[in-house]
């Protein structure tokens, strides 16, 4: 039955709002600078594909459930395996550029996934992200607090007041550059983009 609700009324509904021209925009913003052995998590209907440099010819993405076809067109080559972002199974600095868009709301582990992507990374490699969160509006953050029960319910998992700045920077990362929008209700809408890199390496 969740399945079902899944498929056809959540994720076309998802999909829509996620693939519209003003969040396509941050995509290409934030992916701008991609390079190299690149690692997407969370690669749902690959909405980024049509947003990477054109220097990306390969790539290997990720996620927990089997890959939705079919996906945009682009000329990346995917390497796409199922797995959880908590446990990747690849070796300690495999990858130059970490991708995730809109996944760690929804990513029960979001620490553990986040020291997964330090771990991943090369030295001096890049994580590139594109998330909603918690509002910096104290009102707007208590009723994400409020609300996040139920949309938690309604949403397969999503959670909306989650501190995505804060996350971020508290599992062995430093932002390099960071970036918040509004795309949408105040409640769910408040974007956070940027690159964060290994603590330690040069920003
Ligand atoms: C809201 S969709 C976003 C999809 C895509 N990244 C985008 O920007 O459009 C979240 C994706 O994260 C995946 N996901 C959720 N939990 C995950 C986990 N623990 N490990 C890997 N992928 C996960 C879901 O299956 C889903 O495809």
């Amino acid at each position: 039955m969740q399945n079902l609700y899944w498929k056809i009324l959540f994720q076309p509904l998802m999909n829509r709002r996620l693939g519209n021209e003003s969040v396509q925009r941050l995509r290409r913003e934030v992916l701008a600078q991609v390079y190299g052995e690149v690692l997407e998590i969370g690669f749902g209907s690959g909405l980024n594909l049509a947003c990477y440099p054109p220097g990306i010819r390969s790539m290997n993405a990720i996620d927990i459930l089997p890959l939705q076809t079919p996906h945009p067109a682009s000329g990346i080559r995917i390497q796409y395996q199922i797995m959880s972002a908590e446990k990747l199974a690849f070796p300690d600095a495999s990858f130059d550029s970490v991708v995730r868009t809109f996944t760690l709301c929804s990513i029960p582990d979001a620490e553990s996934a986040l020291r997964e992507i330090t771990r991943v990374l090369k030295p001096q490699g890049r994580f590139f992200f594109l998330e909603h969160g918690k509002s910096q509006n104290r009102c707007i953050a208590a009723l994400q607090n409020l609300l996040n029960p139920f949309y938690n319910i309604l949403a397969c998992g999503c959670n909306i007041n989650r501190d995505m700045l804060k996350i971020i920077a508290a599992c062995g990362l430093t932002l390099q550059t960071s970036k918040v929008d509004q795309c949408g209700l105040p409640f769910s809408g408040l974007y956070f983009s940027g690159i964060a890199v290994k603590k330690g390496d040069p920003c």
